[in-house]
Formats: C-alpha cells, sequence, structure tokens
C-alpha cells in the first residue's frame, strides 16, 4: 500500500551530511590485525571461559525467577520486593557479563531520573547489541522486546524478570498493543519500572542520529534522553 501524505513529502534544499549511516566500513591496520589474532589465542579464552561461569551462576537464577514468576509477568507491576530482587541479580550478572566482554569501565555522566519523574529513557545511537549494557548502568528498566525472545533458554527467562513489554508479530493489532501498553506503563507514576526505549528502531554505524519512531513520545509523558558514546573505533 502506497503511503498517502496530506502535503506533498518536501525535498530537502540540504543534502544531508551523512548519507547512508547504515553502510559499516572499518579498515585495520596491520597492528590491529596482530593485535585480533593474539587476543583470539590469549584473550578469548579466558572470556569466554568467565562466561561460562556466568552462565553457571545464571541458571539457578533464572530456573528461581522462573518459579517466582510463574505465568507471564506483564499484566501487574511485581511487588516491591521481587523487583529489587531481580534486579540486583539481573545487575550483578549483567555486569559481570559486560566485564568479561571488556567493559572495564563505564562512565555515567548525568544523574537518572527516578520512574516518576521520567517513566521513559530514549537511548541513541543505537548501533550494537553491545548497547543493552545501557539497561545495566540504568538499573535494568524494563525494555519492549519482540515476544519470541521470552523464550529463548535462559536470556528469556532473565528477560522476563525484568517485565518487558512484549511485541507479537503474528498478533494483528500488535503495534497498537504495544502503544497502549507503553502508555498504560508510562503513565503509572512509579508503579511500574522505567522503560528504556531505542527511538531509532534499528541500528546505525554511529555517524548520525536517524528519525526516532514515535512509540516513545506517543504516551505524552517525560523522557530522559540517554547518549551512547563509544571510546574505542571498532
Ligand atoms: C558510516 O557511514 C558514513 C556514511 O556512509 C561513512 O562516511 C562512515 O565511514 C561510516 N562509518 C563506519 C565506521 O563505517
Amino acid at each position: 500500500m502506497k503511503r498517502v501524505f496530506p502535503v506533498p513529502r518536501q525535498h530537502s534544499l540540504y543534502q544531508p551530511p551523512i548519507l547512508n549511516p547504515f553502510i559499516y566500513h572499518i579498515e585495520l591496520s596491520v597492528t590491529d590485525k596482530l593485535k585480533i589474532a593474539l587476543a583470539s589465542v590469549t584473550l578469548v579464552p579466558l572470556r569466554l571461559l568467565c562466561i561460562f561461569f556466568i552462565v553457571l551462576v545464571a541458571w539457578p537464577c533464572a530456573f528461581l525467577g522462573r518459579m517466582c514468576c510463574p505465568v507471564c509477568v506483564t499484566q501487574e507491576p511485581v511487588p516491591n520486593w521481587k523487583r529489587h530482587v531481580s534486579r540486583f541479580v539481573l545487575k550483578t550478572l549483567g555486569r559481570a557479563f559486560f566485564f568479561c566482554v571488556g567493559f572495564i569501565q563505564i562512565k555515567v555522566k548525568g544523574k537518572k531520573a527516578t520512574a516518576a519523574e521520567a517513566p521513559i529513557l530514549v537511548v541513541a545511537p543505537h548501533s550494537t547489541f553491545f548497547d543493552a549494557v545501557v539497561n545495566i548502568v540504568a538499573e535494568i528498566p524494563s525494555i519492549v522486546s519482540r515476544a519470541e525472545n521470552a523464550d529463548i533458554p535462559l536470556f528469556g527467562c532473565l528477560l522476563r524478570c525484568s517485565q518487558p513489554v512484549l511485541v507479537s508479530r503474528t498478533e494483528t493489532n500488535s503495534r497498537k498493543k504495544t502503544v497502549e501498553e507503553i502508555t498504560k506503563r508510562a503513565q503509572s507514576k512509579g508503579k511500574w519500572p522505567q522503560l528504556m526505549i531505542f527511538p531509532e528502531g534499528t541500528c546505525t554505524n554511529r555517524t548520525c542520529l536517524i528519525t526516532f519512531k514515535s512509540g516513545a513520545f506517543i504516551p505524552g509523558v517525560p523522557v530522559q534522553p540517554v547518549l551512547i558514546r563509544y571510546p574505542n573505533k571498532m
């Protein structure tokens, strides 16, 4: 179906400075390549070993989480004590995991608003799976996630513990339902955990911000912007 605009879409008078932020292109120098080769036989096995131990600890936690919140936990906010416990566990496991994959130090500038002050955190630019580190630093806000993710073995259980908004792609009016759920939580005056949303909805190569999707802004509540920066070039 063709979109019909009330006025014809205007062409920009200026070319955007970044033409295509979806291209990922890195050039590796010889030193870089040597470093990668060396790390593959030293650092990588060490890190895998650490991750293995974290997974060992995570299994029983996920199991307990499943026992305590057996059915889908997305209908009602869970009681405060459960939220505190699962938040603590997820934060500790998550921080350990990110430490193992190389996030030794995470610098945070500014102060996070409370769920009552700003129910939604909008995070950009989104460029990688590792952007999930914001979730750990921001005390485990809920995320908007595909419903299938909640069924992934270990990870799905841990995800459920953070009370995500699950989006089922097979449902006909999933978009509407998602917006309703986000609005309900955002307007709960802090009863629901904060929501974390990547408003760009997809990854770019970090050279610019792309158009935000409207989901995070439809509830009309204060949002706190969060900017992600990676100091390394790769
Ligand atoms: C990202 O995209 C821009 C525009 O296409 C390009 O100039 C830049 O080199 C890209 N950056 C990376 C890291 O690939």
